[in-house]
């Protein structure tokens, strides 16, 4: 049986685990790379990759049994632009991510991530100031990070982070707070299950613009104040100031 959670924060994952470069993932390593973090069982990028052949496709995700079973359906439909990958999104990866050839992250999904509801679980959450300042330096300006939750309790603080960041921007005609629909051309396993009872999902749509990604003790106040809306904390308030 797989665990419906796995705390990010244990020691086993932890553990430093560096990811291949593009040439060991993927048939053709130029194209554009679609990351998506927190992938499950796979099924959604399983259907995007054979859709869109134009880019790579790469699942992250913390609970290694799902990992296996895409991997096998990944390499029973032979799709050379997708892979799974077992890493905490936490961990690692921003090395990797700093690696990548200029432009080449052209996307980044972060879709109904798990809510750890506790305010002491808070910092399980998968987007994490560090995650999301490797993210902004490894996204070109244009480039897109899109977010989804059927949780307004958890993507309410991820797209404040985002906003203080001060590195990404909506489209503007893209109706506030949230999109109307999905840009992606298809739904998630957890999206379906939300839809199919009638729920509604909160979407936004960011691209990258061209101020530079802020010092990290900027990013971690701003997540502090995020976290904090109670004390009077405003996150756009907090000065959040470019990596020297
Ligand atoms: C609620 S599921 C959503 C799965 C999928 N994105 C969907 O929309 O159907 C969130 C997934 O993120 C994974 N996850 C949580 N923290 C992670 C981390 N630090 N790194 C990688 N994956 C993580 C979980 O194991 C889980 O499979």
């Amino acid at each position: 049986m797989v665990r419906q959670h796995v705390n990010p924060l244990s020691r086993f994952y932890l553990q430093p685990r560096p990811l291949p470069p593009l040439e060991q993932l993927f048939a053709d390593p130029s194209l554009p790379l679609h990351l998506d973090i927190g992938s499950a069982r796979g099924r959604f990028l399983l259907a995007l990759a054979p859709l869109e052949p134009h880019r790579n496709h790469l699942g992250l995700e913390i609970r290694r049994p799902l990992v296996e079973l895409a991997e096998a359906d990944r390499i029973a439909a032979d799709l050379g632009n997708l892979r799974f990958l077992f890493r905490n999104a936490n961990v690692s990866f921003d090395e990797w991510l700093l690696s990548l050839p200029e432009g080449r992250l052209a996307l980044v999904t972060l879709q109904f991530p798990d809510p750890w509801f506790k305010k002491k679980h808070h910092k399980r959450r998968v987007l994490q100031p560090g995650l999301l300042a490797a993210l902004a330096a490894a996204l070109a300006p244009g480039r897109e990070l899109f977010l989804q939750s059927d949780v307004p309790a958890v993507i309410e603080p991820m797209v404040a982070l985002v906003e203080a960041s001060g590195c990404f921007a909506r489209p503007p005609d893209d109706p506030r707070p949230w999109r109307a629909d999905n840009p992606l051309p298809l739904p998630t396993e957890r999206e379906r299950h939300v839809l199919a009872q009638g729920l509604p999902v909160y979407r936004v749509l960011f691209q990258r613009t061209t101020a530079p990604v802020p010092a990290l003790a900027d990013l971690e106040a701003a997540a502090r104040a995020v976290d904090n809306p109670g004390d009077g904390a405003d996150p756009a308030a907090v000065p959040v100031s470019p990596t020297p």
